[in-house]
């Protein structure tokens, strides 16, 4: 099998002539653990088009991060184990692609920005070399010209007086600054694909949104596809196109962002929302879904939202919701929505 090249045609699925950079498929994630089999992702299913951007949502736990790392190829089989799904890149399942080629992707292709930036560079190397590491690496560029791009990149991602601080190491800049050299390092090789996870989680909620709107503007420039990781609605709502709720390792719901926050179609969705403290009910008890995500070595049957949801029947407890198409009341298609609830009726329209 080869690696499509960008100019490649790609195939269209449905006739659509707008086929996605990325679609993942029935994507199932399990860890075996001494304790048992941790079903982490259970049934994923999203995808995101070039110059998109798709968040995905959901509590703690709930399968975000192994998605993304399967996406890019960086989970430990074993313990992990994929044992159904495809995750299709420009139409090619990589899943079956041999390690020399997911290597090509990785990288170059899809890069990935991690919530902690410290964490993710080395302590003992200048900013300016880990950055030019990318292009010595992949380009076989000079040490020279490699710091002059490393510069330039510390300028595109608005890191001030770059020229000056190229030589400076991780721990001399602010978290928001670190967090721009790894965006910094993600665009380096031009991607088509960032998945960022949590990208803003360890920093200020000032910087948390000077960080957000470059990375949206840096995604509008390249026309990249990007997969925004968070379980914070209010940072998603001003940058994202489209959003997946996820729950216990499923997709529960998808929807254009601002259909989500105006007409929930599922109970979850809703508790998710009603958390948000709102500026206009200051004083008012902040509300909070009840319980507790479920232990994945033991997940509810039926819909696994079911001991948690308010609204939840007896074939709630016994029948797994598909993720239904969801409609306004005269059975017109609302498109890109979908709502794995068995009442995403009374939900979104009662
Ligand atoms: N190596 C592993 N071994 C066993 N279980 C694991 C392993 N890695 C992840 N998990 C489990 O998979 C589940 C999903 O984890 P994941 O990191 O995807 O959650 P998340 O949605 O990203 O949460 P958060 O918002 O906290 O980052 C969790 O229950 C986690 O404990
Ligand atoms: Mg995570």
């Amino acid at each position: 099998m080869t690696i499509i090249e960008d100019t490649a045609p790609v195939p269209a699925p449905g006739g659509s002539g707008d086929a996605p950079l990325l679609e993942v498929r029935d994507l199932h994630v399990e860890f075996h653990t001494r304790e048992g089999v941790v079903k982490a992702v259970n049934g994923v299913n999203y995808n995101v088009h070039a110059g998109e951007t798709l968040a995905v949502l959901g509590e703690s736990g709930s399968g975000k991060s192994v998605t993304a790392q399967a996406i890019m190829g960086i989970l430990d089989m074993p313990p992990a184990r994929i044992p159904q799904g495809e995750i299709l890149f420009r139409g090619q399942d990589m899943l079956k692609m041999s390690a020399e080629e997911r290597r090509k992707i990785r990288g170059r292709k899809i890069a990935m920005i991690f919530q902690d930036a410290l964490s993710s560079l080395n302590p003992v190397l200048s900013v300016g070399y880990q950055l030019g590491e990318m292009f010595r690496v992949h380009q076989g560029l000079s040490k020279k010209e490699a710091k002059a791009k490393a510069v330039e990149l510390m300028d595109r991602v608005k890191i001030p007086a770059a020229a000056a601080r190229v030589d400076d190491f991780p721990h001399q800049f602010s978290g928001g600054m670190r967090q721009r050299i790894m965006i910094a390092m993600a665009l380096a090789l031009e991607p088509d694909l960032i998945i960022a996870d949590e990208p803003t989680t360890a920093l200020d909620v000032t910087v948390q949104a000077q960080v957000m709107d470059l990375l949206a503007e840096l995604q509008r420039e390249y026309n990249m596809g990007l997969i925004l990781i968070t379980h914070d609605l209010g940072v998603v709502a001003d940058v994202a196109d489209k959003i997946a709720v996820m729950y216990a390792g499923r997709i529960v719901e998808r929807a254009p962002v601002h259909e989500l926050y105006k007409r929930p179609a599922h109970p979850y969705t809703r508790g998710l929302l009603d958390s948000i403290p709102r500026l206009d009910q200051k004083g008012q008890e902040l509300y909070a879904i009840k319980g507790l995500p479920p232990n994945l070595l033991r997940i509810p049957s039926g819909c696994a939202f079911n001991p948690r949801c308010p609204k939840a029947q007896d074939v709630c407890r016994t029948d797994v919701p598909p993720l239904y198409e969801v409609t306004e009341p005269d059975g017109t298609p609302l498109a890109g929505r979908n709502s794995a609830c068995h009442f995403w009726k009374e939900t979104i329209h009662g």
